[in-house]
């Protein structure tokens, strides 16, 4: 590593969240770690500390990043929740994962595989992605399985909501129960609905042994970030929202101690001094009030930072950014500052949950755009 600026994985503080999540959330047979998008931006090898926290089934969106985790586990089995070719079942049989029936048409597609591969269903309830959607589809698969190599190992569905503004979770839960309803659940090893977040919103359900976890291992759960006094007000809302209406108990409280893993470290390179009326930056975005000290940071676009990144640390004092490129950014400090300082992008109070909720993103979409140009470091 050459340059100062790097992405600081926290392992310890992974485990710990696991660890704390499980204590919370007792009882599933299955702790899924969601670790597609290279495990969240923060470097597929953290699937070894998930291991030994105790997730126990791991899941990836495509079968090039189930291979690329198999590197770090021989064993534990992976579950691919999207497509996966025809032609490549030998690859996923080869390297033990788990395939999802994403439609009655795959289904008919792979059911002649020499491959003894496991599979779990993916049922269609609300978020029309991909999963069956029909009852009659769901039985004829379930008949039909047992006379094919693959083995059914799980069933399962994806909430597109957290249910607690909304009835669609309600809806969808219903949508699931619905489309099971001739089936007997028991017979099926895995069956799982719950993400992160409908995990720390929303009561157990009997039928389900399993949950998934991914946002929640890397420090952030909605319901952790309410302040306790914004709560009874949250409540509120809620209750007048949905009045009238049948919904589910939601707990907007939790237990959890949850940390962010990920945290973001650059370095200043370059200060000058400006007058007032001189400008900093591309279009001369910025324009000095007076007397200005400007700090050259030596990180930008290419690693990630957008302009929805408005402030840094240094020094433990918050500074605000006035201009983007794509290795730099522009701060506007003042005379404490020193060249070789480091400056915090993520991290003492800096984070991607303000961040995502000042610019209308998500904290999934701002952590898998952390590029790979930032070394991971891992503590
Ligand atoms: C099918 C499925 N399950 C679980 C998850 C994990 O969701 P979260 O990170 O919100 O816990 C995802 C992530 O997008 C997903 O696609």
């Amino acid at each position: 590593m050459y340059r100062n600026s790097y992405v600081l994985v926290d392992e310890k503080k992974l485990s710990n969240n696991i660890k704390n999540i499980m204590e919370n959330y007792p009882g599933y047979k299955y702790y899924f770690g969601v670790v597609k998008g290279n495990a969240y931006g923060h470097g597929d090898i953290v699937v070894k500390t998930m291991i030994d926290a105790g997730i126990n089934y791991l899941a990836v969106s495509s079968l090039d990043e189930a291979i690329s985790i198999r590197k770090y586990d021989k064993d534990i089995s992976i579950l691919c929740f999207g497509y996966i070719k025809k032609e490549d079942l030998e690859v996923a049989y080869k390297n033990n994962v788990t395939l999802t029936i994403i439609s009655s048409d795959y289904f008919d597609d792979i059911k002649d595989t020499d491959f003894k591969l496991k599979v779990h269903i993916k049922l269609n309830t609300g978020m029309n992605r991909i999963g069956i959607k029909r009852r009659d589809e769901l039985e004829r698969i379930i008949q039909e399985i047992k006379d094919t190599n693959l083995i059914l190992e799980g069933i399962y569905t994806h909430f597109a909501t957290s249910g607690v503004y909304d009835t669609y979770f309600d809806a969808q839960l219903n949508k699931f129960k619905e489309l099971t309803k001739n089936i007997d659940l028991k017979n099926i090893p895995i069956v799982h609905l719950y993400n992160s977040l409908s995990l720390v919103k929303h009561q157990g359900l009997e039928f389900a042994n399993g949950v998934r976890l991914g946002i929640a291992m890397y420090g952030f759960s909605a319901s952790a970030n309410i302040p306790d006094n914004k709560l009874p007000l949250v409540n509120l809302k809620r209750k007048i929202k949905l009045k009238g209406q049948e919904v589910s108990q939601v707990n907007l409280n939790n237990n959890l101690k949850l940390e962010k893993v990920m945290s973001i470290y650059s370095e200043v390179i370059y200060i000058t001094e400006i007058e007032k009326d001189e400008f900093v930056g591309y279009n001369a975005v910025h324009k000095a009030i007076g007397h200005e000290f400007i700090a050259t940071v030596s990180i930008g676009h290419a690693d990630g930072i957008t302009s929805a990144f408005k402030e840094v640390k240094i020094n433990g004092k918050t500074y605000p950014i006035v201009a983007i490129y794509m290795d730099y950014i522009s701060v506007l400090v003042d005379k404490e500052v020193k060249v070789h300082d480091k400056v915090t992008i993520i991290g003492d109070g800096l984070s991607f949950s303000s961040i995502a909720a000042n610019s209308h993103d998500s904290v999934h979409h701002l952590l898998v755009s952390i590029t790979n140009r930032l070394p991971r470091i891992y503590k």
